[in-house]
């Protein structure tokens, strides 16, 4: 199985040129990527995520430019954001021009465009004259992928090509902003924190929180699951001793501490909020592998990428 992991952007290069499916590797996550273009191609990482088609697609770029071709009306926030995060882990929505694919965008009017900060993915970019739509690697609702190895898991012999970019250095999708009008709203919390958006482009609105009709079909309330049961816990002692007679898993910010029986993974023993971003998947799915019978996570501070961690862990309790 791991032979479909690859460091070959050339080879990668032609597959999707042939309209077949490749994960890259971003900053953020690793997506599962093919020729915005071609609609068979398209369909196919639908098929393979198991994702409702009327969950669109973001197209990945590697110029600016491009920006230009793919939406019309931008905003001038939207100018100011993309200038001051990319190549960086933030999502645009934007109004779409006339030949975005539906069936990338769900049918919606917008189109959501980012140009990821890994210099592997834009070198394969560079060399492809279309741009990647990609979601991230996993099948629908379940815990996005951080390294090449954890995207074999889940899709190893059904995709050709697995491009390894090495672990990923934000470990949180992206921040995903539209616009109402000039006003800038944000869908999915991320790796760039709301205070850094905010002191490009002032006060926004977060919608995030509305889980019934989503704006962003990817903030369904069960998302990023894994398949052991979570909790999350302000205090994680407790509620270890609330649960001692079963097999269970700590997710912790940054304190280390041993309990009998108790399998503990600390996020940040500096406590440092995108340390702890960044190793938040990947120990959410070590834990998942152990057979435990409960994943108890701390709560994280609600500032900075903490708030990006406490959405994911929300979802994550929603089995
Ligand atoms: O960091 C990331 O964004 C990763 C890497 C691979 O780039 N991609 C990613 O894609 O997380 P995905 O599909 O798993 O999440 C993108 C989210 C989905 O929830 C989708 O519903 C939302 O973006 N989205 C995409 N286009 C949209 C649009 N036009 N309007 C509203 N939401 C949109
Ligand atoms: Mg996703």
């Amino acid at each position: 199985m791991q032979n479909v992991i690859t460091t070959d952007i050339n080879y990668c290069q032609q597959l999707l040129k042939e309209n077949k499916l490749v994960a890259i590797p971003t900053e953020t996550v690793y997506g599962l990527a093919a020729n915005a273009f071609n609609e068979k191609a398209v369909k196919q990482i639908f098929e393979m995520k198991g994702r409702p088609l009327f969950n669109p697609l973001i197209l990945h770029i590697h110029d600016i430019a491009q920006l230009q071709q793919l939406a019309i009306a931008i905003p001038d926030k939207a100018m100011q954001l993309a200038k001051a995060f990319w190549p960086g882990a933030l999502t645009l929505i934007l109004a779409k021009n006339d030949f975005v694919p539906n069936s990338i965008t769900g049918g919606k009017q917008t189109v959501g465009v980012r140009m990821p900060n890994h210099p592997v993915t834009i070198e394969l970019l560079q060399g492809l004259d279309f741009p990647l739509a990609a979601p991230s690697a996993n099948p629908f609702t379940r815990v996005s992928p951080t390294s090449a190895e954890h995207v074999a898991y889940y899709f190893g012999n059904r995709i050709p090509a697995i491009l390894d970019g090495g672990p990923c250095k934000v470990g949180l999708e992206s921040t995903i902003v539209g616009f109402d009008g000039e006003h800038p709203v944000v869908y999915r919390k991320g790796g760039i924190s709301i205070e850094d958006i905010e002191a490009v482009v002032g006060k926004v609105t977060l919608v995030t929180e509305n889980e019934t009709t989503p704006q962003a079909p990817g903030m369904l309330l069960k998302h990023y699951s894994p398949n052991t049961q979570l909790v999350v816990s302000n205090t994680i002692l407790d509620t270890i001793r609330e649960h001692q007679h079963l097999k269970l898993g700590v997710l912790s910010f940054k304190n280390e501490f041993t309990h009998e029986n108790v399998t503990v993974k600390t996020l940040s023993k500096q406590g440092d909020l995108e340390e702890a971003a960044k190793n938040l998947f990947a120990a959410l799915y070590e834990l998942d592998e152990l057979n435990l019978d409960l994943i108890i996570a701390e709560k994280f501070p609600n500032t900075g990428l903490g708030a990006s961690i406490n959405d994911r862990l929300r979802r994550a309790v929603s089995n």
